[in-house]
Order: C-alpha cells, then structure tokens, then sequence
C-alpha cells in the first residue's frame, strides 16, 4: 500500500501571513500545498484569486494542488496554471463542457483533477477517467471549512475501484471533514490523498507537524 499524502487546505491559515503559513506546513511534512478558490457564485463563500496563487509560488517546491469552486472555469485556467499550480481540479457543474475543461488544463502542461460534490454521481467519471489525474471526492458540500465529514465511504471505494480498472496511476483524493478518525475510514476504502484544513491548523504553527503526523496515522 502507498503511504497517505496530505494536502493542508491554506483555507484555515492566518490569511493575514499566508506566505509564513505555507512554508511552516511545507516543513510540518505537508505533502501538496491545497489551495481552494471559491467564487461566491458556485460556492456561498470567496476566498483567493491566481494573483494570491503567485504570490505564494517562491515559499514552497511542493506541488500546489489547486482546487476551483468556481463557474464559468474555463477563462481562468491559464491564469491559474501561469500563477503556478501543479495540479489544477474543478467541478463538472462549473461548465457544459467537462471534457473541455480537461484538455485546458492538459493543454497548460498542468494535472487536471475532477471534483466530485457529495450528490454528483461517479458515472461522470465514465469518458474522463482516462484523461484524469486526480479524482477528488467531497466528503462535505463545498463552501466552508470546518464541516462535518459526509461518510461516502462506497463512493470513496467506488471511485477506487474505477481507478484500478484503468491501471492508470490517478490520485484518489478526499476533501472535508478530514480529522485522524475519518482520515482511517477514507483511507481504508481507497483514499490515498488527504485534505484537511482544520485538522492541521487548529492549534497554530507549533502543531502542524503532529497533527500531520495524526492524520497519517503516525
Ligand atoms: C471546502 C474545501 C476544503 C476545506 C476543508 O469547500 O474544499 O478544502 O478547506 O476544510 P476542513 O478540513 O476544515 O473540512
Ligand atoms: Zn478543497
């Protein structure tokens, strides 16, 4: 089995010193850098733009997983992958033209994920699989850190076993609601990919190292 990477969700950082944030999770272990853009518009919540994105880019080598709650999403692709983002996912809602969407973001020489909401089904998955590579799914509605995890605990595995069936290596991804006791049950159907905003930040900078450790099982 693959060991579980983390991607602390910047979403529950000191906005006011972002850059410091980011580099002390990049030292607590952090594996990828999840950053969540949201619109106001798609999600009932606005948060950061690909100016921020840059800004942030000199403080960390690690990958810089950026996560868009936004609609229309095709416009600002280039932007985003210009500001520096290594893996770029959005939601199929956000457009008529998934398919599209996907080939942008290839097209950037960027990683395309595909965010799944809690009421999406996973046969959305059926002809984009093949061109993914990182399927991320919603354990909470998008919006707001700090939510109760949803246990779509068959759809995690659902989308596992969809992954295998391509024998391709796609990142299974599990954001919201990620604490050490849901991190076991996401993991244990198939999760190999873990977001966690509060579960890192809680305690400021001197926890972010354990409580990495914790969602890890360590
Ligand atoms: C929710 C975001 C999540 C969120 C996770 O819309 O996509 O990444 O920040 O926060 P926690 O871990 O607090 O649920
Ligand atoms: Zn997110």
């Amino acid at each position: 089995m693959t060991a579980v990477r983390i991607a602390p969700s910047i979403l529950s950082a000191d906005f006011a010193k972002l850059g410091e944030e980011v580099r002390a999770i990049d030292e607590a272990g952090a594996d990828y850098i999840h950053i969540d853009v949201m619109d106001g518009h798609f999600v009932p919540n606005l948060t950061i733009g690909p100016k921020v994105v840059k800004a942030l880019r000199p403080h960390s080598k690690k990958i810089f997983d950026v996560h868009l709650m936004i609609a229309p999403v095709d416009q600002y692709i280039q932007e985003f992958a210009d500001a520096g983002a290594d893996i770029i996912s959005f939601h199929p809602e956000a457009g008529a033209h998934a398919h599209r969407t996907v080939q942008m973001i290839k097209g950037c020489g960027k990683k395309a994920g595909l965010a799944l909401n809690p009421a999406t089904p996973t046969d959305v998955l059926d002809h984009l699989i093949d061109d993914l590579d990182l399927i991320l799914v919603m354990t909470v509605n998008p919006g707001f850190g700090g939510q109760k995890f949803i246990p779509l605990l068959n759809k995690i595995k659902d989308v596992a076993d969809r992954i295998k069936a391509t024998g391709r290596k796609i990142d299974l991804q599990v954001d919201g609601g990620i604490t050490p006791e849901t991190a076991k049950h996401a993991v244990s159907h198939g999760a190999n990919l873990l977001v966690a905003g509060t579960a890192v930040f809680k305690d400021g900078p001197s926890g972010y190292q354990k409580n990495i450790k914790a969602l890890r099982g360590e």
